[in-house]
């Protein structure tokens, strides 16, 4: 699908990688609508492309904002979500899936109405089971609880799939469904404990923490994906014309004591690490089977290393806080 000219309303369009996903679709010659209620997002994260798009604020939680979001959009890509780290998700299931269940309640009732020519929505890695495969492919929904970290989370992206699924079959509407690994990036909005590793890793090193207390035992594998290049993949799928679920993400991974020394290494600080395994930990390694994604989108390319992702993380902490973030 070209999606020069067409207009693509971006749920979570203000947050890390919806502001990323706005300006890849500026740049492709979309008439760009973002939907957000700037709880997590920010104004200034779309400041590049500040006079090429459309901003429609409202808590997609409520019915009439999401009618608002979505009038005459052509295309959808949902993006909006309560998302956050495991130190909230882990002890929050409930009210999580509550309030997703909710944003994809109302996205469900007014596509019914009025159907989009594409729509893609956002799911999640987490939707997988913790006893699958290390490298991850795309394994069916419901086999297994989801990750049991992100328990709560894991079902509202588990029913999100599968009411968009029903309802793509239902109208006839083509459906891109994708399942993010671990994303980062600058223009994250920290949020305590309940921040995701990187950034708070960022934050600990940056603000002179000493020890830094990693969460687990620090042995646990993940793989990074910077926000950027999750969005052109976002929007490579869509424009590639792919229908169906598909993981977003790669093979490669570190430990996350690994992460914390790089991340000293870059800000030239050297504080002690320490594990705390008392903190939740996740699975032990989760990678993505890229294998579909390479082969429905063949332009997908990692453009941000690790290591240049954490530099921007870092020149961006610097830049915008100086010191300490509340
Ligand atoms: N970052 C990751 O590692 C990751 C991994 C897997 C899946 N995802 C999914 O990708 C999507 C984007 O994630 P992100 O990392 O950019 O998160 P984010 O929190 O930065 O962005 C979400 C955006 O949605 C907005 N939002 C939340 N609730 C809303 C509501 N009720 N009404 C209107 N706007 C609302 C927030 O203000 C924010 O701008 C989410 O659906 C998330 O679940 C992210």
């Amino acid at each position: 699908m070209n999606l020069a000219n067409r207009r693509v309303v971006v749920t979570g369009g203000a947050g890390l990688i919806g502001s990323f996903l706005a300006e890849r679709l500026v740049a492709a010659g979309a008439q760009v609508i973002v939907a957000d209620d700037f709880s997590k997002g920010r104004r200034d994260y779309l400041a590049k492309i500040a006079d090429r798009i459309e901003i429609r604020e409202g808590d997609l939680e409520e019915q009439p904002a999401m009618e608002r979001a979505l009038a005459n959009a052509e295309v959808v890509l949902h993006l909006a979500s309560r998302a956050f780290g495991v130190g909230y998700s882990a002890g929050n299931h409930l009210s999580i899936l509550d309030h997703n269940e909710r944003i994809t309640g109302n996205l469900i009732r007014v596509l019914a109405r009025k159907p989009a020519a594409w729509l893609l929505v956002a799911s999640s890695s987490c939707v997988y089971p913790d006893d699958g495969p290390d490298t991850i492919t795309e394994l069916p929904l419901f086999s297994g609880e989801p990750e049991m970290a992100n328990w709560g989370y894991g079902w509202a992206k588990r029913m999100l799939e599968q009411k968009a699924l029903m309802l793509a079959k239902e109208i006839g509407m083509p459906l891109t469904v994708v399942r993010p690994f671990n994303i980062y990036g600058e223009r994250y909005t920290w949020s305590g404990d309940a921040s995701q590793a990187i950034p708070m890793q960022v934050k600990k090193v940056m603000d002179g923490d000493n020890p830094v207390v990693i969460w687990g035992s620090g042995t646990q594998r993940r793989n990074y994906l910077h926000a950027v290049d999750c969005a052109d993949a976002m929007a490579g799928l869509v424009e590639a014309g792919f229908k169906g679920v598909v993981n977003i993400g790669t093979e490669e991974t570190v430990t996350l004591r690994e992460l914390a020394e790089t991340i000293c290494r870059v800000a030239g600080r050297h504080p002690h690490l320490i594990a705390d395994a008392s903190k939740p930990e996740g699975r032990r390694i989760k990678s993505a089977d890229s294998t579909l994604l390479r082969k429905s989108y063949p332009g997908f390319r990692r453009t941000v290393s690790l290591e240049q992702g954490i530099v921007r993380m870092i020149e961006w902490y610097a830049g915008n806080f100086g010191g300490k973030v509340a």
